[in-house]
């Protein structure tokens, strides 16, 4: 096989040729040149000197990032084998990649392994140990991360804060810390950023699904979601930025998990909620809300008092379908006086649970027994 192994030679001719860190000529960077790095120290020293950086079974000492911030523009980031991380107390991140044109991708059978369960104590980051964030893809613009398959992160896994970032196929299992202790262990987690696709992730928790905080313009699309708190916006409100606008959830299940879909913002806080689409969503095994919609969080928890200063407009919730345990609620809407405007909801078909009497100041046209 005469033409695969010279390319075989060549790519193994480019990873020694790079492979001793070298001076940074931005001429030589056009020809694209790939380092194997095994250990993060290396990796994150001599992150500018190959446009194509394979992290190799990489064991992260104790307490420290393995750190890909800055990489040059269009370099790709592939993990392979197994990636894991040493136990010590410290808020993290584990992860952090940031740079223009990024592809950070994996081998089809690598990993990346947090170790969650050494932190894991049934309180997340409310108390116990200090636990680690795991990934930032913070400032990771016009960028793709594809085909990751993370497992049992400390707390939150990804936080996003990005423009122009696809996230396809990344899978996220954390189902270890349903019998281990696991908790806040939200899948993504986004906020600042805008036109973020995410697109087929599978992420099986203690928390948030998906979680925005802030943004515009994210799509989240073909989501599977077991074992934790469901699609949400918010909580919104008393942060730098407090606008959540054009955010669309499609074609996606939740099963498992204390709610469905929910949008929560903070009480006597001001900001905006608006053009939020979820459609064709599929709930099960849903234990506390099908959808809730409320404005009454203080402090991280609802109060059951809402107020009006941050406005939640144009908001379309269509195909959502499914059962809810018999103890649960089906839908939830608490909004202040005024503050909810514009929502249509049809195809709302969900089972099995309660109506609530505790609906406040519903748009026109909304009812809580669809
Ligand atoms: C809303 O967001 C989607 C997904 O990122 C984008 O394709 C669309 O153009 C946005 N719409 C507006 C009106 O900005």
């Amino acid at each position: 096989m005469p033409a695969k192994s010279s390319l075989l030679l060549a790519t193994l001719g480019a990873a020694l040729v790079s492979a001793a860190p070298a001076p940074s000529r931005a001429s030589d960077f056009n020809k694209r040149s790939t380092c194997t790095f095994t250990d993060a120290a290396t990796a994150s020293e001599s992150k500018t000197s190959c446009s194509d950086i394979v992290l190799k079974d990489i064991t992260v000492p104790a307490g420290e990032m393995l750190n890909l911030k800055d990489l040059n523009d269009g370099t790709t980031v592939t993990f392979e084998g197994t990636t894991t991380w040493e136990y010590e107390e410290w808020s993290g991140p584990l992860l952090y990649i940031s740079g223009k044109e990024i592809t950070v991708t994996q081998a089809s059978d690598a990993v990346l392994d947090g170790n969650g369960a050494k932190w894991w104590d049934g309180e997340g980051t409310n108390g116990g140990k200090t636990k680690p964030k795991f990934f930032y893809a913070h400032s990771l613009d016009d960028s793709k991360i594809s085909g990751l398959y993370i497992k049992n992160t400390p707390v939150q896994a990804i936080s996003v804060e990005s423009d122009n970032l696809i996230i396809e196929d990344v899978t996220i299992d954390n189902s270890d810390g349903d019998s281990e202790g696991g908790h806040n262990t939200d899948g993504f987690d986004i906020s600042e950023s805008s036109y973020v696709t995410i697109t087929g992730a599978v992420v099986k928790n203690q928390d948030d699904c998906v979680a925005i905080n802030s943004g515009e313009n994210i799509y989240f699309s073909g989501g599977t979601c077991s074992g934790g708190h469901g699609l949400s916006i918010g909580s919104v409100g008393g942060r730098d930025d407090n606008t959540v606008k054009n955010v669309t959830f499609i074609d996606s299940s939740i099963s498992d998990s204390e709610n469905g879909v929910r949008i929560k913002t903070v009480y006597d806080a001001t900001g905006t909620v608006e053009d939020i689409t979820y459609s064709n969503i599929k709930l099960s095994g849903i234990t506390d809300y099908g959808i809730v919609i409320e404005q009454d969080y203080e402090n991280g928890d609802p109060t059951g008092t809402p107020s009006n200063g941050v406005t939640i407009s144009d908001v379309t919730l269509t195909e959502i379908t499914g059962s809810v345990e018999s103890d649960a609620v089906e839908i939830y809407i608490l909004c202040g006086d005024g503050s909810c405007t514009d929502w249509s909801f049809s195809d709302i078909d969900i089972t099995g649970g309660e109506t609530s009497s505790k609906c406040e100041n519903l748009p026109s046209g909304i009812s809580c027994s669809e």
